[in-house]
């Protein structure tokens, strides 16, 4: 008990707070402009003929804003939480974790101009051009040094889990995205990458590969680490489990990239290592998937009328089945199959909606409330609301895409008796318009529970004020 105490640490919950609410504003934003592509793909004459509404500008800005947008804010607002509690000392330079907030809206602001003026670099998730790449690294080291600085000022002598997990996604985060954009400027807007042909798609595809892995897991498994033995009131279920988890991890996803490469000019040796990784991934993502939801033994109940508690579990059980479809994907005679088809779009969102997105949920709803001087939020139905409208939104989004991209996959294979193909493309894509329906319904219905969050956290911020509440020290292990 001799580390129990009470102390007067005074949190800087002001980043916190600023970066929580613009997680809300450019999720609603991304998702619109999520369900806006989704209904391009349904009904096209929906481009209206106007260049900067054309599919092909706004999908990067839908990837751009809900990933970085959204995600990133997510993030930061509860990475610079989870840090200052669980090492017991307030933010290491407060003005520069400031300027990682400004500086990252107007990298927001940047990319949500210049993609739909067409300005692009060409690689997925990495479109935007060199100076707001310039603008991105600035952001991120200082956030490094945020970050980094606080756990070496911490009070505790124990780095809790979480913070491995987020100080992984920092430094990955950082490494993928200086090696990946490196280039020659050709004016302002214009730029060459240094890298040429299959070396080129192999460096993009180990940056794509682990954004995915750093940015879209690493960092929510440490909002994961915090928030559910918070909301569950219970230990983490193995804390030697975490630790293996971690490690595992972050060796093997680094490898695994070239399976979005398979059946290019890639060396074939290389695309068996990618896919050999990403089989073996399987095992670390499923030992985090099972802590987490164990953490709820002997708490069982509290799932059924607490709504919050239900996005983080929920959020874990798409995180076990896309991980569990990857690997499966990632074999190449059923990527053979999967490749190019919706089939990718149903998996990715599986990650995205499911695990990226009701983890996400479900810690800001834990914050928000606590940042604004309130017990709980504003609307608990409308929490239950939202987790519905979710829920059948996701549901409806990827049986969608799965059944349109098996029916896609099998329909390009197919041969007549005499070599001919049974299909023409067009036949594809005709039989494929339903499903795109379903999944603009699919899409409206998780927007709108992001619209209800929305309502529920101005209400929640409207109605408390902000308190500065000494908290107690707890053992970081149980943090
Ligand atoms: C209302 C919710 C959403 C809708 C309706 C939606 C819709 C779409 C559509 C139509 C595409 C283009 C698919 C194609 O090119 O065939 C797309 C791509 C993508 N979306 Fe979403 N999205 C939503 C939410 C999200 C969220 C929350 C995330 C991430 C956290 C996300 C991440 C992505 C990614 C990574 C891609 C690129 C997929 C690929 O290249 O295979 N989306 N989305
Ligand atoms: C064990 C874990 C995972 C493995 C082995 C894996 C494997 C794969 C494979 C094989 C593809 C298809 C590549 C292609 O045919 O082009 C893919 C695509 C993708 N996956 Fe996963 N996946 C995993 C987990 C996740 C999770 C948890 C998320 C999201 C949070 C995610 C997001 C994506 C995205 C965004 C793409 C599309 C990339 C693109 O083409 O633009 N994956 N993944």
């Amino acid at each position: 008990m001799d580390d129990v105490k009470i102390n007067t640490v005074h949190y800087n919950d002001t980043v916190v707070r600023q970066f929580s609410i613009m997680a809300v504003v450019w999720g609603v934003v991304g998702m619109l402009v999520g369900v806006f592509v989704a209904a391009q793909l349904a009904w096209p004459e929906l481009n209206f003929g106007v260049p900067w509404l054309s599919f092909g500008r706004l999908r990067p800005l839908h990837t751009n804003a809900v990933i970085f947008a959204f995600g990133g804010s997510a993030l930061f607002a509860t990475s610079y939480y989870v840090v200052q509690r669980t090492c017991q000392t307030a933010l290491f330079l407060p003005k520069l974790a400031a300027f990682t907030f400004w500086g990252w809206q107007l990298v927001i602001l940047a990319a949500a101009i210049s993609l739909p003026l067409g300005f692009t670099q060409g690689k997925e998730y990495a479109e935007l051009e060199w100076p707001i790449d310039l603008l991105i690294t600035a952001v991120w080291v200082s956030y490094a040094i945020v970050f980094f600085g606080t756990i070496g000022i911490r009070k505790v002598k124990h780095i809790y889990v979480a913070n491995w997990f987020y100080g992984a996604f920092i430094i990955a985060v950082a490494l993928l995205h200086v090696v990946n954009n490196v280039s020659m400027p050709a004016g302002m807007m214009k730029s060459y990458s240094a890298y040429a042909g299959v070396q080129d798609a192999m460096v993009q595809w180990w940056y794509g590969h682990n954004a995915v892995g750093f940015f879209l897991t690493a960092g929510f498994l440490g909002m994961m680490y915090y928030f559910i033995p918070k909301q569950a009131g219970r230990p983490v279920y193995s804390y030697r489990l975490s630790i293996v988890h971690f490690w595992a991890l972050i060796f093997t996803y680094m490898w695994a990239g070239p399976h979005h490469l398979h059946y290019t000019a890639l060396p074939d040796w290389t695309q068996s290592l990618g896919m050999v990784f990403s089989l073996i991934l399987l095992a670390p993502s499923w030992g985090g998937m099972i802590n987490g939801i164990m953490t709820l033994s002997g708490a069982w109940h509290k799932l059924r009328d607490d709504p919050i508690l239900r996005f983080l579990i929920v959020s874990l059980s798409f995180y076990g089945m896309s991980t569990f479809e990857g690997p499966m994907m990632a074999i190449k005679t059923v990527n053979a199959l999967s490749h190019y088809t919706d089939w990718t779009v149903g998996h990715v969102h599986s990650g995205a909606l499911g695990w990226v997105g009701l983890v996400t949920m479900g810690s800001l709803y834990y914050l928000v409330p606590r940042l604004f001087g309130r017990t709980e939020m504003y609307s608990k139905s409308a929490v239950e609301l939202h987790f519905w409208l979710a829920t059948i939104g996701i549901v409806l989004y990827i049986a969608a895409m799965w059944i349109a991209g098996v029916m896609q996959g099998l329909m390009w294979r197919a041969v007549n008796a005499d070599g001919t193909l049974t299909y023409t493309f067009v036949e594809s894509v005709k039989a494929t318009y339903p499903f795109y329906v379903i999944r603009v319904v699919g899409g409206l219905l998780y927007l709108s529970g992001m619209v209800v969050m929305a309502w529920n956290v101005l209400k929640t911020a409207g109605a408390g004020r902000a308190v500065k509440v000494p908290v107690p020290a707890l053992n970081a292990a149980h943090a």
